[in-house]
């Protein structure tokens, strides 16, 4: 039971578009089952990149990266997808929410992809936003609310199929602190809800609720 959620080993990721950057060399490290875990680092050092083969959005050059001693750089393209779709959710760098779409049909449409029975949806969407303080805010357009909202909609987008992982990517990037404080309350209560949360951050304020921080320096982590 104190295994950890994830282990990698010698985890690198070299991208080759003309010339050869190594955004990831060697890195080996451990995530707590249940923790909430930042990751820092330097704009460039392999933050997002650890966070993307982490999720099984992308592949390894080399090395591994085990999700409950499950190699996820070993699993063919259908499986990765199902553990991701069932495990793990996403916020990413930028809120990606759909202009067109309601608050609550943003969070909704997160369901269809994660094949959440149509009739759950509305009561099931309306209880996530109610988890992130957004229960006033259903029939709003993403226009219409502040970063800090707009953030938490992706909080509970992020959640639609019930993950028992929330990988964010600069969650509080461009929040002013009051912001950056409600979002951070949240996001502390969905990890004491079980939840195992890892955040890509710049942020001292996130990084002072984290339990385990990991470094990034030119792709390796320093400790
Ligand atoms: N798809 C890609 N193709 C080529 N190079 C990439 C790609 N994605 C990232 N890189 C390079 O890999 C390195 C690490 O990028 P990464 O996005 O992981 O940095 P980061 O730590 O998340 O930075 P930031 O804080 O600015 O978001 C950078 O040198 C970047 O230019
Ligand atoms: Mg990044």
């Amino acid at each position: 039971m104190n295994e950890p959620i994830y282990r990698t080993e010698k985890l690198t990721k070299a991208y080759d578009d003309g010339y050869r950057t190594v955004a990831l060399a060697d890195v080996d490290l451990e995530i707590p089952r249940g923790s909430l875990s930042c990751i820092m680092g330097p704009s460039g050092h392999g933050k997002s990149t650890l966070l993307h083969l982490l999720g099984g959005l992308d592949r390894p050059t080399s090395g591994k990266v085990y999700l409950d001693g499950l190699d996820l750089s070993a699993m063919n393209a259908n499986i990765l997808a199902e553990v991701r779709g069932r495990r793990i959710g996403f916020v990413f760098q930028f809120f990606n929410l759909l202009p067109v779409l309601s608050v609550q049909e943003n969070v909704e449409v997160a369901m269809m992809l994660a094949r959440v029975p149509t009739s759950e949806h509305p009561a099931r969407a309306r209880e996530l936003l109610g988890l992130v303080g957004l229960e006033d805010k259903l029939y709003a357009r993403p226009h219409q609310l502040s970063g800090g909202q707009r953030q938490r909609v992706a909080v509970a987008r992020a959640l639609a199929n019930d993950p028992d992982i929330l990988l964010m990517d600069e969650p509080s990037g461009n929040l002013d602190s009051n912001s950056e404080r409600e979002l951070l309350d949240h996001i502390r209560r969905i990890n004491q809800q079980g939840k195992t949360v890892v955040i890509v951050t710049h942020s001292p304020n996130v990084a002072a609720i984290a339990g385990s921080i990991l470094h990034l320096r030119d792709g390796r982590l320093v400790v």
